[in-house]
């Protein structure tokens, strides 16, 4: 079976061609740089609906397929910005009407857990996905991908973002902040964890008022850093000895970070645990993720019905059922 599935949750919106044994045939894409301040969602929703059309004949001729071919259209259900899910919802129905095919919505992050496996083998891990929008660790248990902890207010991309932007430093901001840090020491920022959940905008509204008062602009990206990294390993690290699993997986856009990549890894390996890292093209959003969660979702439930196709902008990951996890172990 040949599935193609269709990202755009946010600011980059993808196509993928994947096999039923994972085999990527196919993998095309696009991201909207906005030039001042963040993403605007009816921006996303635009840039989307200008690519998908380019991006679809693009893949397929990527795969060297012809549209009879495909066998079923998935598409990210949620959780994303409204107006952006809404294009990739309606690109996806057209798309599975017009060719006569079935169509599945899948879990965005999820998306990102099942390719991460894919691309790295791990089995079961404890998972911590970072991105502009999401931070959360994620586990499988009893069935489903449970959420073991995740931000009270924004995602720690946004916070790094976020500090980009107020500070002149640009967008995106992960990446500037992690240069700068280099040459940064320690200036004592808010560390917040709360049960098992982290919180970044205090963080963040300190790490501004150190920038106002004149402190180093690399001692506070090094800090910033420094701790908003400890919170998620911390948190990670909690995951792990609760589940006794043996497998961590980073992934997301902010897993580029290679300071956050060496505290992840070490503290796997204090657990005796494997750290993995997909590819970083399978690690960002992307097409592929969609189109082979579709595939399992296809597999264990079948085709959703039209009527059931509307984005669900909030979608938890652990509204899914899962049982392809357990399968896959016998
Ligand atoms: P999602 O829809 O999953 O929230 P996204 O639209 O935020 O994804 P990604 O490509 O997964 O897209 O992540 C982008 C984020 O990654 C940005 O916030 C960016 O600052 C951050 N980032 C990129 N490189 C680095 C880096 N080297 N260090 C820290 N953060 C980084
Ligand atoms: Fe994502």
């Amino acid at each position: 079976m040949i599935s193609l599935g269709i990202e755009g949750t946010a600011e980059k919106t993808g196509i993928g061609i994947v096999d039923s044994d994972g085999n990527v045939l196919a993998m095309a894409g696009k991201q909207l740089y906005p030039e001042v301040g963040g993403i605007h969602p009816r921006e996303a929703a635009e840039h989307h609906a200008k690519w998908i059309p380019q991006l679809i004949p693009q893949a397929m001729e990527e795969a060297g397929l012809d549209y009879k071919d495909i066998d079923l259209i998935s598409f990210s259900q949620g959780p994303g910005l409204g107006p952006a899910l809404r294009i990739v919802a309606s690109s996806a129905r057209s798309l599975a009407l017009s060719l006569g095919i079935p169509i599945v919505g899948v879990n965005h992050c999820i998306g990102h857990v099942e390719i991460g496996k894919l691309d790295t083998g791990a089995k079961n891990p404890v998972t911590l996905y970072v991105s502009g929008g999401n931070s959360q660790v994620i586990a499988y248990e009893s069935g489903r991908y449970r959420i073991f902890g995740e931000t009270l207010d924004i995602a720690i991309g946004n916070c790094l973002d976020h500090f980009g932007r107020e500070t002149g430093l640009g967008h995106p901001g992960g990446p500037v902040v992690e240069k700068l840090a280099k040459d940064g020491s320690y200036i004592d920022l808010p560390y917040v964890v709360k049960g098992m959940d982290f919180s970044f905008s205090g963080l963040l509204s300190s790490a501004l008022r150190a920038h106002e008062n004149g402190e180093r602009i690399e001692d506070i990206c090094f800090s910033l850093q420094e701790t908003a990294f400890a919170m998620l390993v911390e948190v990670t690290e909690r995951a792990l000895a609760h589940t006794e699993k043996d497998e961590v997986l980073l992934c997301g856009g902010v897993s580029a970070n290679s300071r956050l990549r060496d505290m992840m890894k070490i503290m796997a390996e204090e657990h005796y645990a494997k750290f993995y890292m997909p590819e970083m093209k399978y690690s960002g959003d992307n097409g592929v993720m969609i189109a082979w969660l579709g595939q399992l979702m296809y597999d264990n439930f079948g085709p959703l019905d039209i009527k059931d196709t509307a984005i669900i902008q909030r979608f938890r990951t652990d509204e899914v059922d899962a049982p392809w996890v357990d399968n896959r172990k016998e």
